[in-house]
């Protein structure tokens, strides 16, 4: 039996979104059927928000997954499905962003997308093609003119919701200074171990909502590892419950009221990521694990290289735990 997923309401424009949704991003990459089949058993499951971003190269077998979805009856509509995709860094520029939603609507064989996001607070060079990237090909974002752009892909229609994703306290604090359309959804690192507890507060209190990604410490990933799944205080919960460690990240992060992007391409993992609306954690549980140490997994540093304006991001954004 499918599991249905809750909705939260985007305070800043009405739109519901279910609070888990699946990630598309496998590292290192896996070929596209695999990504289709994976998205079509999590639409048998229950899943009906997916995660993907022009970066990921998984637009292209989310919207054949989606195609194929209709035409086997899983869904009625596209209407039942939440599409969240990313403007990537080298269409950070305001002529850029129109022509970047246009063939991602394309690559999905959609009109709209449900919530469109800023991938990441800086802008690359159109040439770069892999990372880590050399320091003439980093350049600041430009937030106002791009945050205009983005503006203007919910206006005509494009996209029913726009956001950030990897933005600090003092990113958001630069964009809402000039923003028309405030921003519905940071999507961020979240899990146990970093909690982003000032960050979230900052957030509340201006009506965005936070998305946590990498909820599973990004297991088997180039950037990630088993911190999470393998956590002593998540494991110690996990077994006196009866559930795993994931179901208990998971849950945490629901008890949090942010919502999920958990990736899972496993058909059993898939449904046990979904399973945990019928249970919850005690308060003792719940301390436990808000006194876990803190540890952020991924740097833009790791990914990008050791240059001065990524290591400026990272320094806004390791304080924010
Ligand atoms: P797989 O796709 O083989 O299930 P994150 O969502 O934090 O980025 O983590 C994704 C990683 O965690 C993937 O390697 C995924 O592998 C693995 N994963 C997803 N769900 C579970 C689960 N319930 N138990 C163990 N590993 C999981």
């Amino acid at each position: 039996m499918a599991i249905v997923v809750p909705g939260v309401t985007l305070s800043s424009c009405g739109l519901t979104m279910p609070v888990i949704g699946m990630g598309t991003s496998s590292s290192p990459p896996v070929a596209p059927e695999t990504t289709k089949a994976a998205i079509i058993e999590a639409i048998k499951a229950g899943y009906r928000h997916f995660d993907t971003a022009f970066a990921y190269r998984t637009e292209q077998p989310l919207g054949e997954a989606i195609a194929e979805a209709l035409h086997l009856g899983l869904i009625k509509s596209r209407d039942e499905l939440f599409i969240t995709s990313k403007l990537w860094s080298s269409f950070a520029e305001k002529d850029l962003i129109l022509p970047a939603i246009k063939m991602s609507l394309r690559n999905l064989q959609l009109d709209y997308i449900d919530l469109y996001l800023i991938h990441w607070p800086l802008k690359l060079s159109q040439e770069v093609r892999q990372m880590p990237v050399i320091r003439e090909h980093i350049f600041p974002l430009d937030i106002k003119s791009v945050w205009e752009g983005m503006e203007e892909c919910k206006n005509l229609g494009l996209t029913k919701a726009i956001g950030v994703s990897n933005f600090s306290c003092k990113k958001l604090e630069e964009l809402l200074s000039t923003a028309k359309i405030p921003p519905a959804v940071n999507q961020v690192e979240m899990n146990p171990l970093w909690q982003q507890k000032k960050l979230r507060e900052f957030c509340k209190a201006r009506d965005i909502h936070v998305s946590a990604f990498s909820p599973l410490g990004a297991n088997n990933t180039k950037w990630g590892d088993n911190r999470i799944l393998e956590c002593d205080v998540l494991e110690q919960i996990a077994k006196a419950k009866g559930k795993t460690t994931a179901q208990i990240s998971i849950r945490w992060l629901y008890e949090q009221g942010v919502s999920t992007i958990a990736k899972s391409f496993n058909k059993e993992r898939m449904k046990q990521n979904l399973d945990i609306f019928d249970w919850s954690l005690t308060e003792e549980e719940s301390n436990k694990i808000s006194q876990l140490p803190q540890r952020k997994g991924i740097t833009f540093e790791s990914i990008l290289g050791p240059h001065d304006l990524v290591l400026e991001l990272d320094a806004e954004t390791l304080n924010e735990y």
